[in-house]
């Protein structure tokens, strides 16, 4: 397969190369992808494992799952493929027995398929109703978060979670306005808060992020399932993960810099610096452009799964 950077129908893999080196790739290996989307990475990493690789990938859009599930037909003798949310990678692997392994990726976010597909109102760009969720069995919605919170806690959610200096002004007019049904209305409502568009980037951009990080519960989960990543890891074995903003990256780095420090240390750091991808790359495939690509082994030997 040609690693250098195809146009993909639907989502282009970002760092595929320095994706598969930092996983350090070997035939035979065993390999989670906790964030299939389009299957790219997926693809390269079963591509590299030949012969006799296996591959436990997960996504929790039944969207994402089924292009996933076509893209890596090839493979099906080789995968196993669960929609589910990456918070229960350690039940997971459970029931599957797939333990211990030689990789774990995680590439953060949405694909281009979630971004650009009518009715999930993750981006402004296409008017649709305000929902968000990777997952529509999930309770909460973005305009549950938009119509119900007060003011105060609207405005700590776009401020924490979007990193929004504006944040106080962008919950009073939503509050005004409410209820809000769809992406237009909000990006609208977040313009005329903040005066309208400026630079390059929308006025609208990191309340849209802030709503997606809080009905998804991105950080949380994040953190909690690095934990059980580490515990599933064989001896030698690489996590890697490629994050697109600062939230993300920052919680990355502590938990690796922390796993990696002191007598109890499980981890050993790849990269000191995080790896971004080359102009080329940001040129032909533009939403590369904020990837971080941070990765670590592990240099202890794993207890049982469920037992760590
Ligand atoms: C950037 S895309 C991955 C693209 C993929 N690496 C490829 O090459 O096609 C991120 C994917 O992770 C999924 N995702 C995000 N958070 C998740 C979570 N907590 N549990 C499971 N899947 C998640 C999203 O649904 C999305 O499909």
């Amino acid at each position: 397969m040609n690693l250098t950077m195809s146009a993909a129908p639907s989502h282009t893999a970002v760092l595929p190369e320095e994706t598969i080196e930092a996983l350090a790739v070997q035939p035979g290996g065993r390999y989670i992808d906790c964030t299939l989307g389009g299957g790219g990475h997926a693809a390269a990493i079963l591509e590299h494992s030949s012969p006799g690789g296996q591959l436990l990938g997960i996504d929790a859009d039944p969207e994402a799952m089924k292009a996933a599930k076509s893209r890596l037909e090839a493979y099906s003798g080789s995968t196993v493929l669960v929609n589910q949310n990456f918070i229960n990678l350690k039940a997971i692997c459970n029931k599957y027995h797939f333990f211990p392994v030689h990789g774990i990726l995680f590439d953060l976010g949405l694909s281009s398929l979630q971004l650009n597909g009518d009715g999930r109102g993750f981006s402004f760009r296409h008017d649709s109703p305000l929902d968000m969720r990777l997952n529509p069995q999930q309770p909460v919605t973005a305009a549950d978060i938009v119509n119900s919170l007060s003011e105060k806690e609207l405005a700590r959610v776009i401020k924490t979670f979007g990193e929004e200096s504006r944040s106080n002004q962008i919950a009073r007019y939503i509050v005004r306005q409410r209820p809000i049904k769809t992406t237009f209305e909000l990006a609208e409502i977040v313009e005329q808060a903040t005066g309208g568009r400026r630079g390059r980037i929308h006025p609208a951009t990191r309340t849209f992020l802030a709503l997606r990080i809080a009905v998804n519960e991105e950080l949380e989960h994040l953190k909690a399932t690095l934990e059980q990543a580490v515990d599933l890891l064989g001896l030698g074995g690489r996590l890697v993960v490629i994050s697109y903003h600062s939230l993300e990256d920052r919680i990355v780095k502590q938990f690796t810099h922390q796993e990696a420090s002191g007598e109890t240390a499980r981890l050993r750091l790849i990269n000191k610096k995080v790896i971004t991808p080359s102009l080329v790359e940001i040129r032909f495939n533009p939403r590369s452009r904020s990837a971080k690509l941070r990765a670590a082994e592990r240099i202890t030997m794993p207890k049982e799964a469920n037992s760590e």
